[in-house]
């Protein structure tokens, strides 16, 4: 399968460019930016892309790359910080501007036979920087310029080495899609081969090769991520696999039915377990959100252990993870087995003594949904909103009580059926309730009561990292606060959450 490689200097994009290589049906990996050109050709990459980044090429400890990587014999696409370091090693010069670009700008372009093959000669580029290439190296010549960089754009033809100053991979740069594209496919000369069919047939080639005929335990919540996982080892391995599901007891409003209904009809053997009980006796007292965290981490590997000793001897664990995931741990965009922690409950226990399988390792999670459908996993899974995995205990400010629980499966319940009523659902990152133990006062006939405060939260977001809150119309909003008063018993307040991330998270604790 074609290849290309970014290279990654620490700008916020990196993993966009990725994404967006791989949205052409081109596999792409980010890799670090010290990557020497020998393995560059090892691996056997079509093509090369130099990211951005938050350092000055002249500064002192500027990152750079292996001068090698332009004499691979292979397209070099420079951006932002790229461009500058293409310049500086190559001998042309970089300095800071006085005339910084950040934002949108107008793009002209003045060549359009590669790189901005069918694109219109001006178009909105979006742009983030303080340094400029004053000077071009030999044989460079400018094929875009923006109203404050004359050198917006530059190619060396005989060396297929390009390089642009503003970011084609945010969505804010228009037709930069394209501008990927046609370097991907039409400079490199990639074929369109890294498809959800494509995935499938090699992660089933690797679970084949390593698994073999033993045994395979997962763990699986009914999220897209276990899901997924089990139902590709499980087209492998067949009987071989055994899926755990245990219900912490702070799962949505009869959510624990539904997946195991879904689970079972995908043809998974699951065993079930409701812990509901015993989590939240170990959850008593406890009010730091850590802490929950931590509690329930240990509570789910006790089950889990228990539960899979009853079930025989297993060499193999199947794990969700995927590649952001394997990226930020090994920070070397290198391929070393590691277990989630963060955004899995539990992890596994370091006395056992599993083998770790991956399938999804190399995937984002856009790629997992396409994957799932195209593996018949039904759509209400592959379009549910991502649901960590604590649970509601992240939702509940302070302590985990049985009053509290209640209030807070209720009250997402009513948010999560309004949405869909409203066809808003699909549109939205996360919507939810959170209940705390603030109380106000509030009125039921003539009596005065004291009641819960819940929060409405709805966010947007791409990937969970950054987050904005969601204007829904205020009637929406009105017809979920007058349900959650009228039917959750015990609440007198609904306030909406109007905070994005950062400063906020997105989850209240
Ligand atoms: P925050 O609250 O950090 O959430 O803005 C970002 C995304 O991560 C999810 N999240 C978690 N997922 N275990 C998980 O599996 C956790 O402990 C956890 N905390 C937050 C959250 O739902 C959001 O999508």
């Amino acid at each position: 399968m074609d290849l290309v490689a970014v290279l990654d200097f620490g700008g916020q994009y990196s993993h966009l460019i990725t994404r967006r290589i791989r949205e052409c049906e081109v596999y792409s990996e980010l890799l670090p930016y010290s990557t020497k050109s020998e393995d560059l050709t090892r691996l056997g990459v079509k093509g090369v892309i130099l990211s951005g980044g938050p350092a000055s090429v002249y500064a002192k400890n500027a990152p750079t790359c292996d001068p090698g990587i332009f004499k691979l014999g292979v397209p070099v696409l420079g951006i932002c910080y790229g461009l500058q370091l293409m310049v500086d090693v190559l001998g042309g010069h970089v300095k800071s501007t006085t005339r910084s670009e950040y934002g949108k700008s107008l793009l002209n372009v003045l060549d359009d036979s590669d790189l901005f093959q069918s694109i219109p000669s001006k178009f909105v580029a979006w742009m983030s920087h303080g340094d400029y290439a004053e000077s071009l190296p030999n044989q460079f010549e400018i094929i875009g310029t923006s109203e404050n960089c004359k050198t917006a754009a530059i190619r060396n033809s005989a060396s297929q080495l390009y390089g642009v100053q503003f970011h084609p991979e945010v969505a804010h740069t228009d037709h930069g899609a394209r501008i990927i594209g046609n370097f991907v496919r039409s400079i490199c000369g990639c074929s369109p081969t890294w498809t959800a069919r494509s995935i499938i047939e090699t992660a089933t080639e690797q679970i084949r090769s390593s698994v073999g005929d033993e045994k395979v335990l997962a763990a699986v919540s009914g999220g897209i991520d276990s899901t997924t996982t089990a139902v590709l080892v499980q087209r492998v391995t067949k009987d071989k696999l055994a899926c755990i599901f245990v219900n912490h007891g702070l799962l949505r409003k009869n959510e624990e039915h539904i997946v195991l209904q879904s689970l079972r009809q995908l043809g998974l053997n699951v065993h079930y377990v409701d812990a509901s009980a015993r989590f939240l006796q170990k959850l008593k007292g406890i009010k730091e959100s850590e802490q929950k965290r931590k509690v329930i981490g240990e509570e789910f590997i006790r089950v889990f252990d228990e539960e899979s000793r009853k079930l025989g001897v297993f060499q193999w664990l199947a794990q969700g993870t995927l590649y952001p995931d394997v990226i930020e741990s090994a920070g070397t965009g290198s391929v070393a087995s590691r277990i989630k922690t963060h955004h899995n409950v539990g992890g596994i226990p370091e006395w056992s003594n599993f083998k770790i399988i991956e399938p999804l390792r190399l995937l984002y999670k856009d790629e997992v949904r396409k994957v799932a459908a195209e593996l018949g996993i039904p759509e209400a899974l592959v379009k549910s909103h991502p649901f960590p995995g604590p649970g509601l205990a992240v939702r509940i400010i302070g302590e985990v009580t049985e009053d509290k629980v209640r209030i807070c499966k209720d009250a997402s319940a009513i948010v999560e059926e309004t949405l869909k009523r409203h066809g808003l659902y699909e549109s939205v990152w996360q919507a939810f309730a959170v209940v705390g133990d603030d109380l106000a006062v509030g009125v039921l006939g003539d009596q005065r009561r004291l009641g819960h405060m819940v929060t409405v939260r709805v966010v947007q977001s791409v990937d969970g990292m950054t987050a904005d809150w969601t204007r829904i119309p205020e009637d929406v909003i009105e017809e979920v606060s007058s349900q959650i008063t009228g039917e959750v018993p015990g609440v007198t307040w609904v306030a909406y959450a109007v905070t994005s991330k950062p400063p906020s998270t997105i989850e209240p604790c």
